[in-house]
C-alpha cells in the first residue's frame, strides 16, 4: 500500500495514498492546513469516521500548526481529535458572497481552527484577523464534492504558514493551487485518484499561470489583511 503514486509539479509534491500510510514518510513541515473529511459528510467520502480519522492522521503529523478548515454547520466536537498537546489559537470565519440552503441551514459560512504555535509576525501580518474577506469568486462544485474557495484557502496559508504546508486530505487540490499562488512549498495527499487526477491539474494549470504572468498575489493578499486589521 503507501504512496500509490507521487507527482512533482514545481514545488509541489503531491501523493496518491491513505494520509495515515503516506505521513509517516513525510518529514516536519510549517504547517498542515487541511479540510478533513467532516463528521457530517453524508458517506460522499464512503463509511469514515471523521474523528478517528483525524485523530489518527494528526498523531502522524510533525508541524508548528495546525488549521482545520470546515463549513459551520459541522459539529466542532470532532475537533477533540486533536490532542490537547496542540493548544487552540483561534478561530475564524469566512464568508461566501454567493449563499445557498440545504435544509434550514444558509450555506455562506466556512471556519477554521488553528492549534499549535503562532506564527511569526511581520510587515502585514502583525495582528492575525479572525475574519477572512468575503470569497467572491465561484467554487467548481462538478469537480469535487467538497471544494473550498480559492481565496479564503490563500488568506489561511498566507497567515498562518511561513514554510512547508502539508494538506493530508487534499481532495481537489485548492490547499496546493493557494500556495502556488502564494509562493510556498506544498505535500499534498489524497486517496481518491479522480480527485488525485483533478488536484495535479488544478495544481499544474495555477504552476503555469506562475510562470507566464510571474504574479505575486501575496502583496494583494497582505493588503486585504492590513485594511480588515485596521476596519476589525
Ligand atoms: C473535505 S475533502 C477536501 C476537499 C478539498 N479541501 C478541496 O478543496 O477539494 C476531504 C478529502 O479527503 C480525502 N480522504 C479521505 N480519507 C483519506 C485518507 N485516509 N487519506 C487521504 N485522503 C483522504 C477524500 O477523498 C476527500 O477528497
Amino acid at each position: 500500500m503507501g504512496i500509490k503514486r507521487k507527482e512533482v509539479i514545481g514545488d509541489c509534491v503531491l501523493y496518491l495514498g491513505d494520509c495515515l500510510e503516506v505521513l509517516p514518510s513525510i518529514g516536519p513541515v510549517d504547517a498542515v492546513i487541511t479540510d478533513p473529511v467532516w463528521p457530517k459528510h453524508g458517506g460522499i467520502f464512503g463509511d469514515i469516521d471523521a474523528h478517528e480519522l483525524l485523530s489518527r492522521a494528526v498523531s502522524r503529523i510533525d508541524a508548528n500548526r495546525l488549521v482545520v478548515h470546515m463549513r459551520n454547520d459541522q459539529d466542532p466536537r470532532f475537533l477533540t481529535a486533536i490532542a490537547e498537546s496542540w493548544p487552540f489559537l483561534q478561530m475564524m470565519w469566512m464568508r461566501f458572497a454567493a449563499v445557498g440552503y440545504m435544509g434550514r441551514f444558509l450555506t455562506g459560512n466556512d471556519v477554521a481552527y488553528a492549534f499549535g504555535s503562532w506564527p511569526k509576525s511581520k510587515p502585514g501580518r502583525r495582528v492575525l484577523p479572525a475574519v477572512a474577506p468575503v470569497q467572491t469568486s465561484p467554487t467548481d462544485r462538478s469537480k469535487h464534492p467538497t471544494p473550498r474557495g480559492e481565496k479564503h484557502v490563500e488568506w489561511l496559508v498566507s497567515n498562518w504558514s511561513d514554510g512547508i504546508v502539508l494538506d493530508p486530505f487534499m481532495g481537489s487540490g485548492t490547499t496546493g493551487v493557494a500556495c502556488v499562488n502564494i509562493g510556498r512549498v506544498f505535500v499534498g495527499i489524497e486517496v481518491n485518484p479522480q480527485y488525485f487526477d483533478i488536484a495535479c491539474r488544478r495544481i499544474e494549470s495555477a504552476h503555469s499561470q506562475m510562470r507566464l504572468f510571474g504574479a505575486s498575489p501575496v502583496t494583494e493578499l497582505e493588503q486585504e489583511t492590513l485594511l480588515v486589521g485596521i476596519n476589525g
